[in-house]
């Protein structure tokens, strides 16, 4: 469905600018595949239409195990969710949030820090109507906005954030599985480094991003494909371009390494996976480097 004279202008009005107003929103699209909706149906879920399932099983048609990599990445959210609020982790801005799902990073960080809070941005107006309704009636620690990170500078220090952020305390920023739907011009570098000067020491920034390195060129050409026509592209990185999203971070442990392995425990993964995927959690940085090293 193209956007209407009336969508467009809101589009635009809206353009990297969060916002709680569903008014200010741009339209539902439901005939452009959406990557959110994409991947709720790698996931299993019930949230895609067929425009969606069609670009899904296209990108799925060279990846068998494209579901089972989904599952690897929801479970780095959620582990490394875990992991920050064991080390007090209390605020969580979880960019490019997706189609809600469970486990979710409001569970997780509540299960261990009651009080934690969690604000949910997406550039997908779906995903926003369809979070906002998941946490009607919950206690305002938790909220969706609608916000673009191809604009970090508007959405970092936009009111609705600093509402229900404190930035003089450490934060947590989840870009998982996002950045890959940045072009270079868009500057997914910027995009971060943003948030890396706007938090306090301490704060952590947690990246998922598909790579080229390792995923064979008939996938990438497929996956590229298969995401042309939906809403944004799919963007492959190098691995030391992903290692640059983490300047002026300190890795925690086990450092940026394959989704499916970061602090997995006695799970592994008996075949590499046709699509690679890198995710790592980096950490501000307290002391000088000589003075202390990553959080562990
Ligand atoms: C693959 S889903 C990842 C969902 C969740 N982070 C996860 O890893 O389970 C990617 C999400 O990023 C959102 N997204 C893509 N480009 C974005 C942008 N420029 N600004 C904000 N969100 C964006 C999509 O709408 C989608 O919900």
């Amino acid at each position: 469905m193209a956007l209407t004279g009336n969508a467009k202008r809101r589009v635009m009005r809206v353009e990297g600018r969060l916002s709680e107003d569903p008014e200010s929103q741009p339209d539902i699209d439901i005939n452009t595949p959406s990557p959110a909706r994409m991947y709720d149906f790698y996931l299993g879920g019930t949230h895609n239409y067929p425009a969606d399932r069609a670009a899904a099983k296209r990108a799925l048609s060279k990846v068998p195990d494209g579901r089972e990599v989904a599952r690897a990445n929801r479970r780095f959210l959620v582990s490394s969710v875990d992991y920050l609020a064991r080390n007090g982790i209390d605020q969580y801005i979880d960019i490019g949030a997706g189609i809600p799902t469970s486990p979710n990073v409001r569970e997780m960080a509540r299960s261990i820090i009651p009080h934690a809070r969690i604000t949910y941005v997406d550039n997908d107006p779906d995903v926003v109507a369809q979070n906002r309704e998941l946490l009607a009636g919950l206690d305002d620690g938790v909220k969706a906005i609608y916000g673009d990170i191809r604009y970090p500078l508007n959405m970092a220090y936009d009111p609705a954030l600093r509402d229900a952020i404190d930035f003089s305390r450490p934060v947590a920023v989840l870009f998982v599985a996002v950045l890959h739907f940045l072009t270079n011009g868009d500057d997914p570098y910027n995009s971060v480094s943003v948030f890396t000067h706007r938090m306090a020491p301490g704060s952590h920034v947690a990246i998922s991003h598909i790579t080229s390195d390792g995923t064979i060129p008939g996938v990438i050409s497929t996956i590229r494909q298969a995401y042309a026509h939906a809403s944004a592209p799919a963007v492959f990185r190098l691995r030391k371009e992903i290692e640059v999203l983490f300047n002026g971070l300190d890795l925690v442990r086990p450092g940026l390494v394959e989704v499916s392995e970061w602090r997995a425990g006695n799970r592994t993964q008996e075949n590499s996976p046709a699509l690679r995927f890198l995710a790592g959690v980096g950490r501000k940085r307290i002391n000088k480097p000589s003075e202390g090293g990553p959080a562990e």
